[in-house]
């Protein structure tokens, strides 16, 4: 990331992807050079963060791209992704992909794609893996896993490999999926759960083994 940024959003994982950020901007930047830095959040409810932290200097609804910085979204529910996403809609490659640990260069040698929006901003990604754009991966993640657009993987949880996590797919906390599993769009896995086959769409999964509730939730408009 060479220009200096804006975070969408001002919750507990905006802070967090502010370390995160700082941190790797300081180490990579050359002595001599100044490293991009936080110009700011975006928040639509707070005015307000707390002390230490870059002000919050507008909203999301109504904010008007710019494309001399990078926005990182900073916000976590799937669906809340999708829709700053569509705020932003025409703007979406002014949200760099974006791993804590490794450059463009290492995520390609290890054949991980990352679209854009896309973080992974703790956790890990093994090899030839492949992700849409504006998910969040805070989880380990095997060989071979397809993970798709919107997509939260949430601390602690673990992905096999060969899975395939649909759209807007939200894995909470500590949950795991078999290896080859497939899980259906807009499926939330609750914390601490264990899928062991395949899950439809719109699904809610609890427990070890998972127990599956289908059609338990409703899609986002248009998805
Ligand atoms: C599944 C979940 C959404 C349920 O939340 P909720 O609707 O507020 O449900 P409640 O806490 O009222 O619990 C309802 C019942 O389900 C049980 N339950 C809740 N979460 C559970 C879980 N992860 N595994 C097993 N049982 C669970 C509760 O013990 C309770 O059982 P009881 O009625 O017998 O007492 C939530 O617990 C969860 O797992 N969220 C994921 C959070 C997460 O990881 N976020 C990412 C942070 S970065």
């Amino acid at each position: 990331m060479a220009k200096n940024y804006i975070i969408v959003g001002a919750g507990g994982l905006a802070r967090e992807l502010y370390h995160n950020l700082r941190d790797k901007s300081a180490r990579l930047t050359p002595p001599g050079k100044t490293p991009p830095e936080c110009l700011g959040f975006l928040d639509d409810v707070k005015t307000e963060t707390a002390p230490g932290y870059p002000p919050i200097i507008g909203t999301v609804v109504g904010h008007q791209p710019r494309n001399d910085r990078d926005y990182i979204l900073g916000v976590g529910i799937p669906e809340v992704r999708r829709r700053v996403a569509l705020l932003f809609e025409g703007n979406e490659d002014l949200f760099p992909a974006w791993h804590w640990l490794w450059d463009d260069a290492a995520l390609a040698r290890r054949g991980i794609a990352v679209g854009a929006g896309s973080l992974i901003e703790q956790g890990q990604v093994s090899c030839d893996a492949e992700i849409g754009r504006f998910a969040l991966v805070s989880g380990m993640i095997g060989h071979d896993v397809r993970i798709g657009d919107y997509c939260e993987i949430a601390p602690g949880a673990a992905v096999s490999g060969g899975v395939v996590l649909e759209e807007g797919v939200h894995m909470g906390a500590c949950s795991t999926i078999a290896p080859g599993v497939r899980v259906g769009a807009w499926s939330k896995i609750s914390a601490g759960s264990a899928v062991m086959k395949d899950v439809p769409p719109c699904s809610f999964v609890v427990g070890v083994p998972g127990k599956v509730y289908e059609d338990f939730f409703v899609p986002p408009d248009g998805a």
